[in-house]
This record gives C-alpha cells, sequence and structure tokens, in this order.
C-alpha cells in the first residue's frame, strides 16, 4: 500500500472508477472530487462502507469542488489524476459533438491539477478523448509523458468480447488491438488478433472470414453509441472505468504494462506530434515508451490517416 490517486468527476465513470481502485487496495487513499455539492462526499462514504465487506484498507475521500479552484488543495501529493469531467453524449450525438463545453471544464480541472499536483500522472477519459488529452498537455504543461489518454484498453476490450461471443470461446481465450483515435478513425487490428484454440493462437483471419471480422470491427467503432442507444441516458462506465483503474494501476505499481492508450507519438510508425491511439509501456512516470506493432499495409495508412485527422482538432483545441 502507499500512494495517492485522485478522480475528478464523481459521475458514473468517474465513482466507478474510484470504487475500482479503492478495491485494488494499492493506494492510501482514493480522493474523488465533483461540483456537485455533497455527491462525491456521498459516493465516497458509501464506498468506505462497503470495506469491511470487500475487505479493503484504502480510504476513500469526497470532496466537493468550486471552479474558482476551492476544494482542490485536497488533491495535493497525487501519484496519479484521472479526470473523468465533462458532460457524455446523448443518443445520436458523436463524440465530437462535446468538444466545446467539455474543453471549457477539462481546461479549468488542467489548471487546477499543475497548481496542485505538478507531479501527478495524468490519465484523461473526457471525451473527445483525443482531443481532451492533447488540450490537458497543454494546459498543464506537463511532460508528454505524464498526459495519456483512456480509450485502447476500452476499445481493446470490446473487440476481445465481440469476439469471445462471436466463436463462443472464453475471453480469456483472445487477444485483440485497436489503434488509432477513439472515434471515427480508431483502427481496429486484426492482423494482430489471435485466438487460443487446443493452446496454440491462431490467427483472427482463420477462424473468421473478413466479412464477419468486418462486422465485429465496424460493432467495435460503434461500440460507445451502441450502449448510449439503449442505456437513452448517459453513456457506458463499467468497461471505460476497468481500463482507467487498470492503466492507473500500471502507473502506481510501476509495471511497465504495455497496453494500448492515448499517447504522445514522436516518430513511432512514421507518425510525429500528435496525441494518438497507440500501445505503450506504462510506469511510474506514464508512459515509458511507446511500443510499435507490426501493422499490414493497409492498417499501418489507417493509423496514419487516423493521426492526420485527429491532429488538426487537437490543434484547435489550443483556442477553445
Ligand atoms: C465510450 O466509448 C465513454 O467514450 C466512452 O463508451
Amino acid at each position: 500500500m502507499g500512494g495517492k490517486v485522485t478522480v475528478i468527476g464523481a459521475g458514473f465513470y468517474g465513482s466507478t472508477t474510484a470504487q475500482r481502485l479503492a478495491e485494488f487496495d494499492i493506494f492510501d487513499s482514493v480522493v474523488l472530487t465533483d461540483v456537485v455539492e455533497g455527491k462525491p462526499e456521498g459516493v465516497a462514504l458509501d464506498i468506505n462502507q462497503s470495506r469491511p465487506i470487500e475487505g479493503f484498507e484504502t480510504v476513500v475521500i469526497g470532496v466537493t469542488t468550486s471552479s474558482n479552484g476551492g476544494g482542490y488543495a485536497a488533491i495535493a501529493g497525487s501519484d496519479v489524476v484521472i479526470i473523468t469531467a465533462g458532460v457524455a453524449r446523448k443518443p445520436g450525438m458523436s463524440r465530437m459533438d462535446l468538444l466545446g463545453v467539455n474543453a471549457t471544464i477539462v481546461r479549468g480541472v488542467s489548471e487546477q491539477i499543475a497548481r496542485h499536483a505538478p507531479n501527478a500522472v495524468v490519465i484523461v477519459v473526457s471525451n473527445p478523448l483525443d482531443e481532451m488529452t492533447a488540450l490537458v498537455s497543454r494546459v498543464t504543461g506537463f511532460p508528454h509523458e505524464r498526459v495519456l489518454g483512456q480509450a485502447g484498453m476500452l476499445d481493446t476490450a470490446r473487440f476481445s468480447h465481440f469476439v469471445a461471443e462471436k466463436l463462443d470461446v472464453p475471453i480469456s481465450m483472445v487477444g485483440t488491438l485497436t489503434l488509432g483515435s477513439h472515434g471515427d478513425t480508431m483502427v481496429p487490428v486484426p492482423s494482430q488478433c489471435s485466438v487460443t484454440v487446443d493452446g496454440s493462437a491462431q490467427p483472427l483471419s482463420k477462424l473468421l472470414d473478413s466479412a464477419a471480422i468486418d462486422e465485429l470491427v465496424t460493432r467495435t467503432r460503434n461500440g460507445g453509441a451502441e450502449i448510449i442507444a439503449l442505456l437513452k441516458t448517459g453513456s457506458a462506465y463499467y468497461a471505460p472505468s476497468a481500463a482507467a483503474a487498470r492503466m492507473a494501476q500500471a502507473v502506481m505499481q510501476d509495471s511497465g504494462a504495455v497496453m494500448p492508450v492515448c499517447a504522445w507519438v514522436d516518430g513511432q510508425y512514421g507518425i510525429s506530434g500528435v496525441y494518438l491511439g497507440v500501445q505503450a509501456e506504462l510506469g511510474a512516470q506514464g508512459v515509458r515508451r511507446v511500443v510499435e506493432t507490426p501493422l499490414t499495409d493497409a492498417e499501418l495508412a489507417a493509423l496514419r490517416q487516423a493521426a492526420e485527422a485527429v491532429r488538426g482538432k487537437q490543434a484547435d483545441v489550443a483556442s477553445l
């Protein structure tokens, strides 16, 4: 045990993330903040009361914050800060529709993080993800490796779930990968997907024809929207929070785990100067290194196209 993690935003995504982090039982404390008076304190109290049942020592501290910085002193000394603040999509909306409103919120939060937790690794989950990650990097002024975004873990998990369901195999037998943006230019990477059958890893293309793979790729790309359409209010949070919490764990434990995340790319794949979904090795300082994965020509072209699509938008966020 040791260390402190802060989750900004006590909506479903933030509170579920706080719960998962607390249940890992690796942190001294999880700070949960929100601008809604009493909400983070209430969620924290509820999670803390589950401690004797679940058997974890980590304490959750709920703090109401104000846009002028009130309450933010509580995040001082955080090793990791996860930003979930912002609004979620409504049915029919694209993640980009959230750009203006969430940029204002995320900018304000980033200023407070820079002031009160200047040594933290920041994990961004607010949407549109790639743009918000770039904004946090810009506003905090933190080194690029200390600002990263959660999306690839989630998109990859969705892809794996769909493959396991389609082939009716245990989820533990499936390995998939998605790169690129958390949006229309998401790049599922079928060439890196495999399923273990009778102890040996088989390429996905041996088990499913290309039409079937394309169908799962499309469903993965629309994975968030599919859930929003079903829920009608709010967006997904169980799988997203699982992904964000595992990233924070990798940072806190300096584990070197390789995960698909939104990271600063500087020369890998022939792409430079942009936040993009890639595989990265995570440690105490955030991204230790971007891990280049062998790609087919078509996958590489799609990744480069994704980079150019998000590059323009990321430049735009500076003015928001
Ligand atoms: C999703 O894809 C929240 O963007 C997130 O569900």
